[in-house]
């Protein structure tokens, strides 16, 4: 018997379901409709590649496909055009063709890079996420963005291309590095933050006891943990069922993202993780929404106290506020020619301002810095 359960992802004849259990135990019956008698590429990385290439490879095995393991560097300063055309090279010399199949096996940065040569590779071949990382399990492995990075800035070329499916083993989550974990809760609390104030309550509750199973010295993840992941897919299945590919709602996927892009950008990527800035981003965007009067200080107040009971650091770096102002353009280019942000009216309602004021954008970086 199986624990696992499953979300849709409603697309039209695009839908594709994601699996969320604690082991591979499923992985061939869940490939087997999808893999039979086609040639595939596992495209991992090194880190990844001793803990989980074997399982993953037996299961397609089992479930009748020929896999070829694809291992690129670990890091997101691989997440280039140069990686993708490698990775691109040996998909052509392991004779893949339009009828094969990509599984990607990692955390966000190889599913990002995995689902963007599958977009491209003879104008777009069939794929499968399953994601290693909380982060990847809660949102990028979900949704069908996909992309690398430019010189120039994050995510600036890509492809929306939407897998077939979703494959969550939670369990691969106590391999983890701790921190990892928790820059990956960061966005979880986001998802209560936009959509759910059922789930915030329940992190508020749970946070403390998780944040002693996950530092353990041999750490073990909770069941709980996977029910709260399962949630998360819920809330994002919904909202890319709306509107897959950005022109409204799920631009609320991106609450404490503007901060936090400014951040990443404004320190070097990699000095913060992702979700280490977004904890930032969201306590200034808070902060900005009280600001403008649209949140009581309690939200502010609240949702700081589950930031930290998760370790996440809240205050935002000592960055000129000219700069910040600055780095916020480059968003403006993503959102037709505003800043916007992603504001909180109440726990598990979030809405969109275009061009706040500069006083007010000005006062609430003060705050965060403080
Ligand atoms: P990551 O992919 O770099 O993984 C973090 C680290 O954990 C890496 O060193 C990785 O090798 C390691 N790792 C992965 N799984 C492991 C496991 N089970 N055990 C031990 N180590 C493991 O980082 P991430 O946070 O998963 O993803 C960040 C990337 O995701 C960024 O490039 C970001 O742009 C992208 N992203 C994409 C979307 C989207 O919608 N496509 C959404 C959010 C973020
Ligand atoms: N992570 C933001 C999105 O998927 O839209």
């Amino acid at each position: 018997m199986s624990d696992a359960t499953k979300v849709s992802v409603a697309l039209g004849a695009r839908s594709y379901a994601i699996h969320c259990g604690a082991s591979f135990a499923a992985l061939p019956a869940t490939l087997a409709p999808l893999v039979r008698g086609r040639r595939c590429a596992v495209i991992t990385n090194t880190t990844v590649q001793p803990l989980y290439g074997a399982p993953v490879q037996a299961a397609l095995i089992a479930a009748g496909a020929t896999p070829h393991l694809l291992v690129m560097p670990d890091g997101e300063q691989h997440k280039t055009m140069a990686t993708a055309e490698r990775v691109l090279e040996q998909m052509a010399a392991a004779a893949l063709d339009r009828g094969s199949l990509v599984v990607a096996l990692g955390g966000g940065v190889v599913g990002d890079i995995a689902g963007f040569v599958a977009g491209v590779f003879m104008r777009g071949i069939e794929f499968v996420q399953i994601p290693t990382t909380l982060l990847a399990m809660v949102d990028s492995s979900v949704g069908g963005k996909t992309g690398v990075n430019l010189a120039a800035g994050k995510n600036l070329v890509g492809v929306f291309h939407q897998p077939r499916c979703v494959y969550i083993n939670w369990s691969t989550l106590q391999t983890l590095p701790a921190r990892e974990f928790w820059a990956g809760y960061a966005e979880v609390i986001k998802y209560g933050m936009i959509a759910d104030a059922d789930l915030f309550a329940r992190l508020e509750r749970e946070t403390p006891a998780l944040l002693r199973a996950i530092t353990a010295a041999a750490p073990t993840i909770p069941n709980v943990v996977g029910s709260i992941i399962e949630c998360c897919c819920a809330i994002k299945a919904r909202v890319v069922a709306a509107d897959e590919r950005e022109n409204g709602l799920r631009a609320i996927l991106n609450y404490g993202h503007t901060f936090g892009h400014a951040i990443e950008q404004l320190t070097g990527y990699g000095t913060y993780a992702h979700g280490e800035a977004v904890a930032r981003g969201m306590h200034a965007a808070a902060l900005l929404a009280c600001e403008l009067g649209l949140c009581p200080q309690a939200l502010v107040q609240r949702q700081r106290a589950l930031l930290e009971a998760a370790g996440l650091p809240v205050r935002f770096p000592a960055l000129e506020p000219d700069q910040v102002m600055a780095a916020f353009q480059h968003d403006k280019k993503t959102s037709a020619g505003s800043v916007r942000f992603v504001l909180p009216r109440a726990i598990g309602q979030v809405e969109l301002v275009n061009d706040p004021p500069v006083a007010a954008l000005r006062a609430a970086l003060r705050a965060a810095q403080a």
